[in-house]
């Protein structure tokens, strides 16, 4: 008797156990399907490749990089019909000298230059003026707004420079920056025009009681596109591989007569210096319009050509307007969007050429990058450290206003189909 209650309890048992068993498997089975039909993540990237924008929808040129950026076709062609002549000679010659004076004249014009302010020119991009600035700009001591991924380089080099006191650093959330101060001791400031890994710009100044303080800033993604009073900065240093559609390599720097006095000042110090560099020897070789090495011609003549089409068109508040015109366009389609925002909170330190903009979770950021890159529309993935779901759009002056146009009108077309 008792074994037999025993056997109905262990059957009842089993089967309670099973039927929950499969009630279970049933949901897991439910929920996996359900996730793949609603969320647009689940969606595999091949898939997506399939999404074929119409050609009509598309913008004329699809690059939106914030860096490389887009390089004018014109540019490229001059380049060829200069090449014979040009390409393959000594930049120790009026040839390549000839192109280095029209740039140093064409920087002149298109900043406005006051008397005194000099323009210096030499190999390794912005990455090498900070190591050359740590020699010979900052005596002793710099500050730095770091907000942002090449902000916070600068500032790494001069933490390492054994030669000069810690920095003082103000840090800033991604998307926000510090109001600029000068901390005691210190005899340069150091901030980006334009913090191209976030897309926060503030506008160069000098802090009032604080006139001699020399103001380093970095315009590599602002120089041409950004409007400048040159007299709020001493040292205003670039790559030409943005606002200047040319290719990087080389930095430019706009120098103050109190940036000029700085380097002389430390130059006959006896600090040593690398010869690479030595920014008064690569100011001596640009008053001689040459560079202490040699430099890549095809750049140079870019370069010289953009500046020229800059100048021609209207000038840096010229480009100014057309910058504002490109990134306003995107602004006003995040604000007519329920997926995307502006990553930047306030307004007024949100980029007119380093447009970022977040997407909700509905949105895979990078499958839509994935896709638009299929149909000819490239380089709009956010900048990789700051790992969100985000895209980035350069819209520095050689873009076209209506291909910005033409890329929310694809970006929309995308999303219909991935976000379901
Ligand atoms: C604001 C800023 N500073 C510095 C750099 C470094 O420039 P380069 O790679 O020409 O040395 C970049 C490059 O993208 C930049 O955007």
């Amino acid at each position: 008797m008792l074994t037999g209650t025993y056997c109905i309890d262990l059957e009842y048992y089993l089967l309670v156990v099973t039927v929950l068993l499969v009630v279970l498997i049933l949901r897991l089975i439910y929920s996996m399907v359900l996730k793949s039909v609603l969320s647009p993540q689940s969606i595999s990237t091949a898939s997506c490749l399939d999404i074929v924008i119409p050609d009509a929808m598309t913008p004329k040129d699809g690059r939106f990089g914030s860096g490389p950026s887009k390089f004018r076709i014109e540019a490229v062609q001059a380049l060829v019909e200069r090449s014979d002549g040009y390409l393959g000679t000594s930049h120790r010659y009026d040839t390549v000298r000839d192109v280095v004076r029209e740039l140093r004249s064409g920087f002149k014009e298109l900043f406005d230059l006051p008397e005194g302010y000099e323009v210096a020119l030499g190999n390794g991009g912005s990455t090498a003026f900070w190591d050359a600035a740590s020699f010979q700009l900052i005596s002793k001591k710099s500050h730095h707004l770091s907000f942002g991924e090449f902000s916070a380089k600068f500032a790494v080099v001069t933490t390492a420079a054994p030669h000069l006191d810690n920095p003082s650093i103000a840090r800033a959330e991604p998307g926000t920056v510090l109001p600029l101060t000068v901390p005691d001791g210190v005899d340069a400031c150091c901030y980006p025009h334009n913090e191209t890994s976030t897309g926060v710009s503030i506008q160069p100044q000098r802090v009032s009681g604080f006139e001699q303080t020399l103001m380093l800033v970095d315009a590599t993604s602002a120089a041409g596109a950004l409007r400048l009073d040159p007299e709020t900065v001493d040292a205003y240093y670039f790559s030409p591989q943005k606002a200047l559609s040319s290719d990087g390599g080389l930095w430019i720097a706009l120098l103050s007569p109190a940036a000029i006095e700085r380097i002389e000042d430390i130059a006959a110090s006896g600090r040593w210096v690398p010869a690479f560099l030595n920014l008064k020897t690569a100011l001596d070789n640009s008053r001689r319009n040459q560079t202490y090495n040699t430099p890549s011609l095809a750049t140079l003549f870019c370069t010289a050509y953009q500046l020229n089409w800059l100048n021609r068109s209207g000038g840096l508040e010229w480009a100014a307007k057309r910058c504002e015109r490109s990134s306003q366009i995107l602004y006003d389609w995040i604000e007519a969007s329920d997926l995307a925002s502006a990553f930047v909170a306030d307004p007024l330190m949100r980029s007119r050429v380093t447009v970022t903009i977040d997407f909700d979770d509905r949105v895979d950021a990078g499958v839509l990058c994935d896709v638009l890159r299929s149909n000819g529309i490239v380089d709009i993935n956010s900048y990789r450290k700051l790992e969100r779901n985000q895209i980035r759009v350069g819209t520095f002056p050689a873009v076209e206003p209506d291909d910005v146009a033409a890329l929310t009108v694809c970006i929309d077309y995308a999303l219909e189909r991935l976000v379901v």
